[in-house]
């Protein structure tokens, strides 16, 4: 006999109360079980989306998001942090993050996913390098840790698998843009992961999840408090994502400016957030004075980035794939780049094969754009600006009308200036 009848647990939400523990962990376990009907969790999730949770409530829809499934434990391991990023364009931070912060002695376990829709994925461009495994045999998550420092892999199917389901049903039924289920649903992930500490990289802009700054910041808020309220100690820089980060959108073109950054070089802007990011990290892990500019310099987390390629399967001096067919964008007059719209940049690399619409389909590694202007940048006419790589070159005319008024420009010698990456750090409250 089930203690409480969905439709109670849907009508008070629909009404505007709050919910119980006791509500909350029997709705979260009985869906997960089968006992509460899609169509009576996909009422409540819109319940929620029009009438909210609290903090209490969205702390208590967590920890049986957690339940649901197996949490990881690394404790024997000392000291662990891991990152997660709500997903920007090309947002390659995590390659040379991991790496980074390993090579200090802090482990990093980083669970991490496939692409959909206009953001990449961080396996996908991580099995760009030939040979590269992202799922691991029970216990090899360990060992590598163990014996490297930092592991980047896929999550299995037993971590948080009410997220999963609810995660399904939300997407089909208009429940996915809600600040506590999207909290609630990336937090039981990254504390079900089992991380002693949690940094927190929340975008803001035309190329992010959440693009209203405000939102971003709630969203960011409610995610440092989720993190407090179940003892990991989180922090969250909210960032900017009105312009594509780095100069490379695209698998395989941001493995290379990652390793770019790994040799001590890479655009400015990918080595001052994985620096910040790096530093919040280490600060978590008690490493607050970690010289995270020496690890760079000196080939450290180069050294940690190719044995991590190496453990799985990949090997880090192999070539990566090459576009059959590229073609270049060149500036039509002089000027200075006043600004470059992420998402179109986005849309054109999804159009050229890089990303995927559907979860089964498979991504064209060597598809992308390359970025040879960012904001603020002068140029003179017949300049390149972007380049297009595809294995399908019938994929250029969709991709360049995508980024139609992506760009646009001002008068040669106007000072534009540089919107700041980092825009905010919030910490627990
Ligand atoms: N990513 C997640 O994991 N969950 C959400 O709800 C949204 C983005």
């Amino acid at each position: 006999m089930e203690p409480f009848a969905a439709v109670d647990v849907i009508r008070a939400k629909r009404d505007g109360g709050v919910l119980s523990p006791e509500q909350i962990d029997w709705v979260v376990d009985a869906y997960t079980r089968g006992m509460v009907a899609e169509e009576q969790m996909a009422s409540l999730a819109m319940a929620i989306f029009l009438n909210g949770m609290d903090r209490v409530e969205t702390s208590r829809w967590t920890a049986a998001m957690i339940a649901s499934g197996e949490r990881l434990d690394f404790t024997v391991l000392g000291a662990t942090a891991d990152k997660h990023s709500t997903g920007g364009v090309g947002d390659k931070i995590t390659l040379p993050l991991v790496p980074l912060v390993a090579s200090f002695g802090v482990r990093v376990p980083q669970l991490s996913g496939r692409g959909l829709g206009h953001t990449g994925g961080t396996l996908d461009k991580l099995e760009s390098i030939p040979g590269w495994r992202a799922d691991l045999a029970g216990g090899e998550m360990m060992t590598i840790l163990r014996e490297v420092g930092g592991v980047i892999c896929a999550a299995g199917s037993g971590l948080a698998p009410a997220d999963k389901k609810l995660y399904a049903l939300r997407d089909i039924t208009a429940t996915v843009d809600c600040i506590p289920l999207i909290a609630s649903s990336i937090m039981s992930k990254k504390i079900a992961e089992g991380t002693g500490a949690l940094v927190l990289d929340v975008k803001t802009g035309s190329g992010a999840f959440m693009r209203d700054e405000s939102a971003a910041r709630e969203l960011a808020r409610t995610m440092v408090d989720l993190g407090t309220d179940a003892g990991l100690p989180t922090v969250a820089l909210l960032t900017d994502m009105s312009t594509p980060l780095g100069l490379t959108v695209g698998n395989a073109l941001e493995v290379r400016e990652s390793v770019e950054v790994l040799a001590g070089g890479g655009p400015a802007d990918v080595v001052e957030l994985t620096l910040a990011l790096a530093r919040e990290m280490l600060a978590a892990a008690g490493r607050p004075d970690a010289d995270v500019e020496a690890a760079l310099r000196d080939g450290r987390a180069m050294d940690v980035w190719r044995r991590m390629i190496s453990a799985q399967g990949g090997d880090p001096d192999t070539a990566l794939p090459l576009a059959a067919h590229t073609h270049m964008v060149r500036a039509q007059a002089d000027g200075v780049l006043a600004s470059m719209d992420a998402y179109p940049v986005a849309v054109a690399a999804w159009r050229l094969g890089a990303g995927r619409a559907r979860k089964e389909d498979s991504v064209d590694f060597a598809a992308g754009v390359e970025l040879h202007a960012k904001p603020g940048d002068a140029v003179r006419a017949g300049d390149p600006v972007l380049t297009l790589h595809t294995s399908n070159e019938a994929t250029f005319p969709r991709a360049l009308e995508s980024l139609d008024g992506a760009l646009v420009w001002a008068p040669a010698d106007t000072e534009v200036p540089r919107r700041p990456l980092v825009l905010d750090r919030i910490a627990a409250s």
